[in-house]
């Protein structure tokens, strides 16, 4: 406990220091921070704001680039798809599974001094394709991981009232999963073979993902005690909204991904429960059950909201890649850092 404090003050003091940085960074003359805009007397949009091209939608998912303001309060680029305007975007963001293996599909024109490629890359390193000729055409890298220059992540936000009080959602059911009824039957991966374990030594209430969207999916998540955050693949830093679901929600994730330490460096220790902190399955269920009837070791799950809240993700597939795009828009808008990204088929091995 005395640890978790110090970690939760070093966060916190981070946190700070973190917000100041940002302060300075924002109030700063934008001018000096990133290259002059080109041909600025021609852009109808805002001129102080970089502009950034997506070059392709990801699995053509669209949505309205007003959204990430609206959704994220991001406003820090001008977010075009018209690649007539190539020539004065100040970033250029690339989806890597869009990309044809003779590059024939990314830009020809030379490219202008000031502009900064962004890599987009959803998939972990076991599943996202090698194409050879990518070396070194990159500045940025965007991600789920920890040393890409901007990570696609559900981080939490500091409180600014740290005394509101946490109103524990009405629970109506012990342990919940939403997940795909064909997957659950038909696929072998390490949390299929985990569930059909655990459902041995206790109930578990599943929900179809396809019928649990929008308010629905927080409403259920939030209508049981505890969730299954099973991850579909197990990657360093690959945590994703499976995770910031039930902790949208007041409900404790169950996670299976990377070890507890890795969570850790994302979320409070005690803020969820990890598979590998038991032997078995069976350990699992019984301290579930244990847990159930124990409501005041229950509630310490939830005592990382004094100072924390996590924020819901949209569910509709068509925002599925806005919030890493919304980021990417963020980040570019407030840092000048880029660089030459050597060799990213390397870069995916570690
Ligand atoms: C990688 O695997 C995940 C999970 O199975 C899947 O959702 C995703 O579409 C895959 N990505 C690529 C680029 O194959
Ligand atoms: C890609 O991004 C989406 C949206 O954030 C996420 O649901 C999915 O799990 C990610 N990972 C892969 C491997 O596709
Ligand atoms: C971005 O990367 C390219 C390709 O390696 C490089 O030629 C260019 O100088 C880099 N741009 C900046 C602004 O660093």
């Amino acid at each position: 406990m005395a640890f978790g404090f110090k970690v939760l003050r070093a966060t916190i003091f981070v946190a700070g220091i973190g917000v100041l940085v940002l302060m300075y960074l924002k109030s700063s003359p934008a001018p000096k921070c990133r290259p002059p805009p080109v041909h600025s007397a021609q852009l109808t949009t805002k001129t102080d704001r970089p502009l950034m091209l997506l070059w392709f939608w990801p699995e053509n998912k669209k949505f309205d680039f007003q959204d990430c303001k609206t959704l994220f309060q991001i406003d820090d680029c001008t977010l075009t798809d018209d690649r007539s305007l190539y020539s004065r975007a100040h970033n250029v963001l690339v989806y890597h599974a869009a990309i044809q293996d003779d590059l024939s599909n990314l830009p020809t024109s030379p490219r202008p001094k000031f502009q900064r490629w962004i890599w987009f890359n959803n998939g972990t390193h076991t599943n996202t394709s090698r194409i050879e000729g990518i070396q070194s055409l990159f500045n940025l890298t965007l991600s789920y991981r920890k040393d890409s220059d901007i990570q696609v992540r559900w981080q939490l936000t500091q409180k600014r009232n740290s005394d509101e009080n946490f109103a524990l959602p009405k629970k109506e059911r012990l342990l919940c999963w939403i997940v795909d009824d064909e997957d659950l039957a038909t696929k072998s991966g390490e949390r299929y073979s985990y569930y059909r374990e655990l459902i041995k030594h206790i109930k578990v209430d599943v929900f179809q993902s396809s019928s649990v969207k929008g308010d629905t999916y927080f409403l259920t998540i939030s209508s049981c005690k505890f969730y299954l955050s099973f991850e579909n693949s197990i990657n360093r830093d690959y945590i994703t909204e499976t995770f910031n679901g039930p902790l949208a929600s007041g409900t404790v994730p169950i996670v299976l991904g990377p070890p507890r330490k890795n969570y850790e460096d994302f979320a409070y220790g005690t803020s969820f429960i990890h598979v590998n902190d038991f032997p078995n399955a069976l350990a699992l269920a019984q301290f579930l059950q244990k847990l159930d009837k124990d409501n005041e070791a229950y509630m310490k799950y939830f005592n990382w909201r004094r100072f924390f809240t996590a924020i819901r993700h949209p569910t509709d597939e068509k925002h599925k890649f806005a919030h890493a795009i919304c980021q990417a828009c963020l980040h570019v808008g407030i840092y000048n850092n880029y660089r030459v990204v050597p060799d990213l088929n390397k870069w995916l091995l570690l």
